[in-house]
């Protein structure tokens, strides 16, 4: 090791955080050349008329300049699409939008606007590991409120960590990822009800559901909901946006840092915006596509298969180490998410991303040949 390693090493030592040193960083698991159905991504491209307008655009941008700090043409295309002026005079409130870097990056923004060190945040367990992981970065109590074995709410459970926590921010994912299940409207209202501090409802996968919580934050003053155009086809422009009252938005946008949504992306997301019906025909034939994939991993022996809400189905195999059907099947082609290890009532489970139907038959051939490979070796050995 050089010198001057070494001398950063020690600097490392003594000056970063020792919450930060126990931190892995987020590992993305290589994917050249393979199937990729892991990250719940949309699999369809635009259709070659949009792409031609989309280029047309890109070419007008002035990527000298700094982007509008307020992103107001997306801001307001979502107001629209999203009927937020209806709902505001429907409630006689002020309500606002607040855009982020990916959700990722509003879980942060609103972390660090209310925990403290007495007051941290609550979800329910396992949920999207960026709550618990965005606690740690900004160093804020973090408590895990265990779902039932078929995944729904354990509401009893929760209200009582509620109580004995009062957490400044909690978390629902609905639909939750990873399990795909919701959790039923009346059930959020009474985590509402009883929390003093403010309740995120994060409908990243809404577009693969009938339920719909906006209305809740024209109905509380303690509810913003949370959205993303990652799963309905443009994960790559990372665009999240938040939808509550002014009152709590005007705080939140005081952390957000300055042109945080980058020129490419305002461009991008202004042209998908008024084309939202050629998203939405995607998100429209990947839930069709689901009820296929769902039925045939039911199919498959070996199998416990959880209904899902959202662009991914959670299953748990039952003869066979998920780990090793997890590799093999990434020996065949198919990249997909093992959870095992992640939480212990995920033991065994995989996460298949619902892909075109094609790929999604790929991905359960895959699936069944791992599954008698495994299951031969094993009897006889
Ligand atoms: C429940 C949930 N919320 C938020 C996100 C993050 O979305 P984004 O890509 O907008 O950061 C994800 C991503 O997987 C998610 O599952």
């Amino acid at each position: 090791m050089s010198e001057l390693q070494r001398q950063s090493e020690m600097l490392v030592e003594s000056l970063v955080r020792a919450e930060v040193k126990d931190l892995h960083s987020y590992h993305v698991p290589g994917s050249s050349g393979l199937l990729k159905l892991d990250a719940m991504e949309n699999p369809f491209s635009w259709p070659g008329h949009l792409q031609n307008a989309w280029f047309d655009k890109l070419k007008e941008i002035d990527a000298n300049r700094y982007p509008d700090p307020s992103a107001s043409g997306v801001n307001q295309r979502l107001r629209k699409l999203l009927n937020v002026d209806v709902l505001a005079a429907r409630a006689n409130t002020e309500l606002s939008i607040m855009l982020g870097n990916g959700s990722d990056e509003i879980i942060q923004i609103l972390a660090m606007t209310l925990a403290s060190k007495e007051r941290g945040i609550l979800a329910p367990e396992p949920s999207f590991v960026m709550y618990q992981m965005i606690a740690k970065f900004v160093g804020i109590p973090y408590h895990g409120v265990e779902l039932n074995e078929d995944f729904s709410l354990d509401l009893n459970a929760f209200l009582s960590s509620i109580r004995a926590y009062n957490p400044s921010l909690i978390f629902l994912a609905v639909p939750n990822n990873p399990t795909g299940n919701l959790f039923g409207v009346n059930e959020v209202k009474a985590i509402v009800e009883a929390s003093k501090g403010l309740v995120v409802v994060d409908e990243a996968y809404m577009a693969f559901t009938g339920s719909d919580l906006l209305p809740l934050i024209a109905e509380y003053p303690n509810v913003v909901v949370m959205r993303t155009l990652s799963k309905v086809g443009l994960a790559g422009l990372r665009l999240g946006f938040l939808i509550g009252s002014t009152v709590w938005l005007n705080e939140f946008d005081k952390l957000r840092l300055p042109y945080n949504i980058n020129v490419l992306t305002q461009a991008s997301a202004e042209l998908a915006l008024d084309n939202y019906h050629v998203l939405s025909e995607q998100t429209e034939s990947l839930r069709a596509a689901r009820s296929e994939l769902t039925a045939g991993l039911q199919a498959i022996d070996g199998l416990q298969v959880y209904e899902s809400e959202a662009n991914f189905v959670l299953v748990r195999c039952l003869q066979a180490s998920a780990r090793e059907v997890f590799t093999r099947m990434k020996e065949l082609g198919v990249l997909i998410k093992c959870l095992d290890g992640g939480h212990p009532s995920l033991k065994n489970c995989l996460r298949l991303t619902v892909g075109k139907p094609q790929q999604n038959v790929q991905m359960l051939t895959a699936l069944t040949a791992s599954l008698v490979e495994l299951s031969t070796r094993k009897s006889s050995v």
